[in-house]
């Protein structure tokens, strides 16, 4: 049971019809916002109360506010997707409920039910069900972003007594909008994304602040992203700065970075570890060494590598470039260089998500 009620108060002057169809036609990713957004409050007194859809529009923040000096956030990404009879659905959002929990008790925040998390998700979705991109306008979807912060006007260190939670709306265009190509990664040994004890396992704010270094040291290489090793030994593979990561041995096993607390645990990754296991693969959590990595390439053991995550799905890597040297995976004239397993993992989770095939799992949650 929900616990939480979200009344709507409409937007004064929403987007005309037009303004939203210019927008729909090519909406890239993160940049337009939906007319609403769902508003709750948790202070220690009440607890979670004052549910509400609202205008969309910007938030008085006190400047003393705790969440602008000490990071206490925490945060989602989910996406609803139109069905070809026009119904909306959301991919696991249990699983994000559940995350948001996990991340909110790491960074001392209170926690919201699933309940509450998935309805308030489902308020905002049917207010702006308009804003969902219809079925067969390519890989479109309306991506979903909940957060809470610390609200609370303090400047002493302790976990806040005053939390804001919001949920925004934001049309979402083809990934690859010009067609699907690999990406290349920097190794990133001077940077770490998280390490032992830290927040790495939680999605908040304070982690893509720490990887965005690596990342501007990955670009200034020639490269997409970086990948980020362990904090210690410098050897293992954890993750990108947004996306977990599978190498494929051509004997068919599908392997992942294990969770070692350092590491998010993404939706895609679970599901993909699934999905492995119905293709036939032999899926394994384990861990990998940059070293396995390099001389997987170089002996042509290593078939395919690719990152995943809701935003993309499934991007195929092709270059590893590391300070003094760098491999391929994957053959650039065949599918431009991504695998044909990657492909078909990336099919399956789309086709499941867009209605067009079965939900065997139970993953698809109907909005509207
Ligand atoms: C650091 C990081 N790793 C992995 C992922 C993939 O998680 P999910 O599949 O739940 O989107 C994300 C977010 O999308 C992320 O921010």
């Amino acid at each position: 049971m929900s616990t939480l009620q979200f009344p709507v108060t409409a937007h004064p002057s929403p987007a005309t019809e037009d303004r939203r169809r210019e927008i729909l036609a090519n909406p890239g990713f993160g940049k337009q916002f939906t007319d609403h957004m769902a508003l709750a409050t948790w202070t220690a007194e009440a607890g979670w109360h004052d549910g509400k859809i609202a205008p969309y529009g910007p938030l008085s923040i006190d400047p003393a506010a705790a969440v602008l000096h000490y990071a206490q956030e925490v945060f989602e990404g989910l996406k609803a997707f139109r069905h070809e009879d026009g119904s909306v659905w959301a991919f696991r959002p249990e699983a994000n409920a559940r995350r948001m929990s996990r991340s909110a008790h790491r960074l001392a925040l209170p926690t919201l039910s699933e309940e509450d998390f998935i309805f308030s998700v489902r308020a905002l979705v049917a207010e702006d069900v308009e804003w969902v991109p219809d079925y067969g306008t390519g890989e479109t979807s309306l991506y979903l972003r909940p957060f809470m912060f610390a609200s609370e006007a303090f400047l002493g260190v302790r976990p806040a007594n005053e939390i804001t939670y919001c949920v925004i709306a934001s049309p979402a265009g083809a990934y690859f909008a010009g067609g699907m190509k690999p990406v290349s990664l920097w190794v990133s040994t001077d940077y770490a994304r998280a390490g032992s004890g830290g927040t790495g396992a939680a999605k908040c704010g304070g982690n893509y602040a720490s990887s965005l270094a690596g990342q501007l040291e990955g670009i200034g290489h020639g490269c997409d992203q970086a990948v980020f090793l362990d904090s210690e030994t410098h050897t293992y593979i954890e993750e990108l700065g947004g996306m977990n990561l599978f190498l494929l041995f051509s004997d068919g096993r599908l392997v992942t970075p294990e969770l070692t607390g350092s590491i998010l645990e993404g939706v895609t990754r679970d599901s993909i570890l699934e999905l492995a296991k119905d293709m036939g693969l032999q899926p394994e959590e384990r861990r990998i060494t940059i070293q396995e990595w390099k001389d997987g390439a170089a002996s042509g053991e290593l078939a395919e590598v690719f990152a995943c995550g809701t935003a993309a799905v499934v991007t195929p890597v092709g270059r590893l470039v590391w300070e003094g040297g760098e491999c391929t995976v994957g053959d650039p004239d065949v599918n431009g260089g991504a695998g044909a397993t990657t492909l078909d993992i990336r099919r399956r989770l789309l086709d499941i998500q867009y209605g067009r095939a079965e939900d065997p799992h139970g993953w698809m949650t109907r909005l509207v």
